[in-house]
């Protein structure tokens, strides 16, 4: 059997825990310089996986930003960009979105068996929509990822998908990124949320790095021996 990815997953969050803020807009929690190292270890990985729901609400682009970055990546054989990865319960997506829109990068849709025909139908030739089970399971996407040759994945969130990852002992390696200010709004998103995590007061997870990056600090945590450092 194929060895699942290496998963390693990116997160911002408020002081308070926050990923996000209640209004309608986008809450930015990184800087300039964090952004630019997100960008590297995107660079660095073979595709990014986010939730149905981070790409209906922030319609993120999940593309290598640096000319240099993109250029070594095309120079190795890759793709310019990491390949797109979601997943869905209801099919519910936007063929409009910058996620099917925007670059020449392999998408792929992790989806509930009920949802996979009327999302084939919705998205057409724009995205390889996988059956992942009902409901949709993790380790078979994540068997399915290798197998198409992704051996290095970063989950970009959100909140749901983040935790699903955390709870099930499916992430190697966490970039926490914690912003110098807080929401203190119970009716935004929070990281991590209700669950039964493998890290707990008797089982500590293992730092690996910490790093002030401008006024954001980054906390990188080891969760699996895979993880160097
Ligand atoms: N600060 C950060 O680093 C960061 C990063 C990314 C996102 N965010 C924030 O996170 C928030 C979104 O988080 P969220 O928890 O609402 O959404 P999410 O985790 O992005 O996506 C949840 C959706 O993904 C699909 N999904 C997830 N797990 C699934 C599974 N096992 N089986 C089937 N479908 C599954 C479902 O889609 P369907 O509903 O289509 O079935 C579900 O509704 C936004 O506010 C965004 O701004 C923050």
């Amino acid at each position: 059997m194929t060895e699942r990815p290496y998963v390693l997953l990116s997160c911002a969050a408020s002081i308070d825990g926050y990923i996000d803020d209640a209004t309608g807009q986008r809450l930015v929690l990184s800087n300039e310089a964090d952004l630019d190292r997100i960008d590297e270890v995107r660079a660095g990985c073979d595709a990014i996986l986010v939730g149905a729901g981070t790409v209906r609400r922030d319609d993120p682009r999940l593309l290598v930003r640096s000319d240099a970055r993109r250029a070594d990546r095309v120079a190795r054989g890759l793709p310019a960009s990491p390949a797109r990865v979601t997943l869905t319960g209801c099919g519910d997506l936007d063929p409009e979105a910058r996620f099917f829109t925007v670059g020449d990068t392999d998408r792929f849709i992790y989806c509930a068996t009920s949802a996979v025909e009327k999302t084939r139908e919705r998205l057409g030739d724009r995205a390889t929509v996988v059956d992942a089970g009902e409901p949709v399971d993790l380790t078979r996407a994540l068997g399915d990822l290798a197998a198409r040759g992704v051996r290095r994945l970063m989950v970009e969130g959100g909140a749901s998908v983040h935790a699903q990852f955390l709870t099930a002992g499916l992430a190697d390696e966490l970039h926490l990124v914690v912003a110098p200010f807080f929401v203190g709004d119970s009716r935004a998103p929070r990281f991590g949320g209700d669950g039964c995590f493998p890290w707990h007061a008797g089982r500590r997870a293992r730092v690996a790095e910490v790093r002030q990056i401008g006024d954001v600090a980054l906390v990188r945590y080891a969760l699996s021996d895979r993880c160097a450092g």
